[in-house]
């Protein structure tokens, strides 16, 4: 694949420096939610360890915009990784600096350090050489495994692999994860439906038209929805909507292979984001004012699952709706279902 590898890398007596993303739900109360992203870093920590090497774990967690702020303390996600892992993970206050540099100097081999959020530090969204350098001391190596993460030009991810040439390489996470896109991007076996919820507008209403021309249908679901709808002249209420993606959506919508678009047809709708607040179903692209679509409805569950029935591949970003909170967790819960049953 033209990358180093972690089967590239001698670790053996060595302090490897991970990039994971550890970006995981965390309650009010300090508890991780979901456990997903700290199980899919594991074969490249149990890697790194059985072969005789430690391991120094870097993540972000939340969006702290580069001020230390312990609502987004990976602390949390130390102990959970414990609990996983089954050894004890030592956790240090900070990602930089000497305190940081002496307790990765103390740390044996098979023993794990994790370090605290890197977005407190401005350095790390500016993607800031002399901070990815600071950060490149508390490593020999480089292994970069945040495959969620990936797509960011920050420090932890960008400048710091510059920071070691010849000793930085790809994870098992990232090297499983590409070699699936890979081959599914490349050389499907179709029908190829592509699934796009979620949330983050930004990042993801970009990929649709990326996506359009390879696949045979993609089903449209959270956040962006609601901005093409409204660019198609539809009424949304109170629902996610992202002005500055209008333009992008209307070109999607002109996009040639537009007709492969699926929206939903209708949503779950809530005057809030809560569990105890009624709720209702309306067309899509009749939302009245107040009300937020925050899940899909029955005929698009219906529409959806039908064609993830006739699908021979399967590629699925992101939850239907706001899937956290149980009353709107109905429509990704059909989706996976569907999925179970075709495979
Ligand atoms: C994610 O959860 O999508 C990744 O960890 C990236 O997080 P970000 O969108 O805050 O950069």
């Amino acid at each position: 694949m033209g990358k180093m590898t972690l089967d590239d890398l001698d670790v053996t007596g060595k302090k490897v420096l991970i990039r994971v993303d550890f970006n995981v739900p965390i309650t009010d109360d300090g508890q991780v939610r979901d456990f997903f992203r700290i199980r899919a870093a594991l074969p490249t920590i149990h890697n790194v360890l059985d072969y005789g090497g430690s391991a120094i774990l870097m993540s972000h967690l939340g969006r702290p915009k580069g001020e230390r702020n312990m609502k987004y303390s990976l602390k949390p996600v130390a102990e959970e990784l414990e609990r996983r892992v089954g050894i004890p993970v030592k956790f240090a206050p900070d990602c930089v600096g000497d305190d940081v540099l002496r307790m990765v100097k103390d740390l044996k081999m098979g023993e794990i350090l994790l370090l605290e959020n890197v977005r407190f530090h401005p350095g790390e969204t500016t993607n800031d050489a002399e901070f990815a350098c600071e950060l490149a001391k508390n490593g020999e190596l480089f292994v970069n495994d945040a495959f969620g993460a990936a797509h960011r030009k920050h420090a932890s991810i960008h400048a710091v692999a510059e920071c070691f040439p010849g000793k930085a390489a790809a994870g098992r996470l990232m090297m499983r994860e590409l070699r699936f896109l890979g081959r599914t991007l490349t050389n499907p076996k179709r029908p190829f439906v592509g699934v796009v919820g979620g949330a983050k507008v930004s990042s993801k209403i970009k990929m649709i038209r990326g996506l359009l021309s390879r696949v045979d249908k993609l089903l449209i679901s959270g956040g962006m929805t609601y901005t093409i709808l409204k660019a198609k002249g539809g009424v949304i209420g109170s629902s996610m909507f992202e002005e500055e993606f209008l333009e992008e959506a209307e070109k999607i919508l002109a996009h040639p292979e537009a007709d492969k678009l699926l929206l939903p047809a209708d949503s779950i709708c809530a005057r809030e984001e809560s569990i105890d607040v009624p709720r209702e179903e309306y067309p899509s692209d009749s939302i009245p004012d107040g009300w937020a679509g925050l899940d899909i409805g029955l005929k698009a569950k219906i529409a959806f699952s039908n064609e993830i029935k006739v699908a021979k591949t399967v590629l699925w970003n992101g939850p239907m709706g706001l899937f956290e909170l149980e009353p709107f967790a109905t429509g990704t819960r059909t989706i996976a279902r569907a999925m179970v049953d075709m495979t």
